[in-house]
């Protein structure tokens, strides 16, 4: 093993134990000590559900990546283990960047991107990322002696030998397959795909999809994937512009649903789809579990409005994994089934008037699923407020009218002038609008509609604040069924 990555798994050990429970999420993952970012390598190896991550021990912040890793046997309920890789090469010694995971028979493939720093005749200092693999057995890893494996000397004329990374793998009808980020000549994204027999020696297949400068500038994260008779191409594009609610400035990420020729690797997009709309998502990554379910986590952090505790030693959760499902040509997302199992405390109540202020005992609380049904045609616009005492509250607003839901945050606790609401156009089919919200203690994940519509945004409230109180203008009926989410330490 590398001093780099010995010292790197030393120091996990040693500092995951500072950090006590009760400053953790109670059901999302978060990072052993120190930094994460995207998650990487989800995906089973032997009859456990893997998740590696983009990892920085030593600090909050990011810097010279590693990746981290956990595994789990419920999605929910996660284990850490010892770090997976750390930038110990030549060629990856700028950093370990994003990849994913193959169960590969007995072995386990990590695919990566390493980045080289180094200095041109000039002086001039030249970034160049090339994907890079190291195989294990689900907890040591060797990387290869032929890495880089893919190198963008591969990739069509024009394009950038600096923006290529982020390799998802997988293996069908016998052959491994890749798609990549790179950034095409018109210095716009594109997603590149190759193929390889051995792991070793690649091709160059297609270019799926690319931005044209339409959608965002640089691609990064692919995920590519079969839904029903679609196939999805799940891009985390940077620098869009906001588009209606549809997407906002910064970072985004997006559903590109269309058809895929197998024989010619030509891909053909059809329809596009935001994935969440909330403040802080970014760079998801999917999987298949055993009983084929497809199942995405995302980072749950924006790079532009990083808003965690500076006082906290650790900086970096997950979304809960969630299943995904199309209906009427639209993905659904739904928080996995497992997390059923750890509901406590249930509190039911069924067609409760809303007028004024509303507080329903024992539907409260700073780890909690709600679900709930809003009906009726004499409100204008419904509330509900979260993790809210005296001073603090995280606001949900319904505007029936206009379909508009909306998140807001101001009142949170926040005391940088940071980005605090996002929108998102929600039918009400039936007069009914579904909720299903996900409170845990730094985070709101809501989903509208059986996931239609999803938002996922963090809360840093004192833990204090646990009121959640419904109101709206007019009148409205709900029904509400509670349920506290207790996971074991
Ligand atoms: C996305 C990303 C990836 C890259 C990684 C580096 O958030 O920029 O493209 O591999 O983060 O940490």
């Amino acid at each position: 093993m590398s001093e780099l990555l010995n010292k790197a798994r030393e120091y996990e050990s040693q500092n995951v134990v500072k950090i006590p429970w009760e400053e953790r999420p109670v059901f999302h993952f978060s990072v052993p000590t120190g930094w994460i970012n995207d998650p990487n390598g989800f995906s089973d190896f032997r009859g456990e559900h893997h998740l590696f991550f983009q990892y920085y021990p030593y600090e909050t912040a990011w810097n010279s990546m590693h990746w981290g890793h956990a595994s789990s046997t419920d999605f929910v309920c996660w284990k850490y283990l010892p770090a997976a890789l750390a930038p110990d090469e030549t060629y990856d010694g700028a950093g370990v960047f994003s990849g994913s995971a193959l169960e590969d028979g007995e072995r386990q493939v990590l695919i990566y991107t390493g980045v080289e720093e180094y200095t041109e005749e000039n002086g001039e200092k030249k970034i160049r990322q090339n994907q890079c693999i190291a195989i294990g057995d689900g907890r040591d890893y060797i990387k290869s002696r032929e890495n880089p494996v893919i190198t963008a000397e591969l990739l069509p004329a024009g394009s950038s030998r600096e923006d290529f990374r982020d390799p998802k793998i997988w293996k069908e009808d016998g052959r491994y397959y890749v798609v990549a980020g790179s950034r095409n000549g018109d210095g716009s994204g594109q997603i590149v795909l190759f193929y390889s027999d051995d792991l070793k020696s690649w091709n160059f297949g297609s270019i799926l999809d690319r931005s044209q400068n339409k959608l965002g500038r640089m691609w990064e994260c692919p995920d590519f994937f079969p839904m029903g008779s679609k196939r999805v191409l799940m891009i985390s594009p940077q620098e869009m512009q906001a588009d209606g609610l549809l997407f906002h400035n910064g970072n985004n990420v997006a559903f590109l649903i269309g058809d895929y020729c197998k024989e010619t690797l030509r891909f053909c997009r059809q329809e596009v789809q935001c994935v969440d709309y909330g403040l802080d998502f970014y760079a998801p990554q999917t999987m298949q579990s055993q009983d084929g379910r497809r199942i995405m986590i995302g980072w749950m952090q924006s790079w532009d409005n990083p808003i965690y505790p500076t006082e906290h030693l650790w900086s970096g959760m997950m979304t809960i994994p969630r299943e995904l499902t199309m209906r009427n040509g639209r993905i659904l997302q739904k928080p996995v089934r497992e997390l059923e199992a750890y509901r406590k405390n249930e509190a039911a109540y069924s067609n409760v008037a809303v007028e004024k202020e509303t507080i329903l005992e024992n539907v409260r609380g700073r780890s909690v699923d709600l679900e709930l049904a809003v009906k009726g045609q004499e409100y204008g616009k419904f509330r509900i407020r979260l993790a809210s005492d005296k001073k603090h509250y995280s606001e949900i607003i319904y505007d029936r009218e206009d379909g508009i839901l909306t998140f807001d945050r101001t009142h949170s606790g926040l005391t940088k002038d940071v980005l605090c609401s996002r929108s998102m156009r929600v039918d009400s089919p039936s007069h009914e609008l579904r909720l299903r919200i996900l409170l845990d203690r730094y985070s709101v994940e809501i989903f509208a509609n059986e996931g239609e519509n999803v938002m996922t945004s963090l809360i840093y409230t004192p833990q204090t604040a646990q009121d959640i109180i419904f109101s709206c203008s007019g009148k409205a009926y709900m029904d509400v069924k509670k349920y506290e989410i207790e996971v074991g330490k």
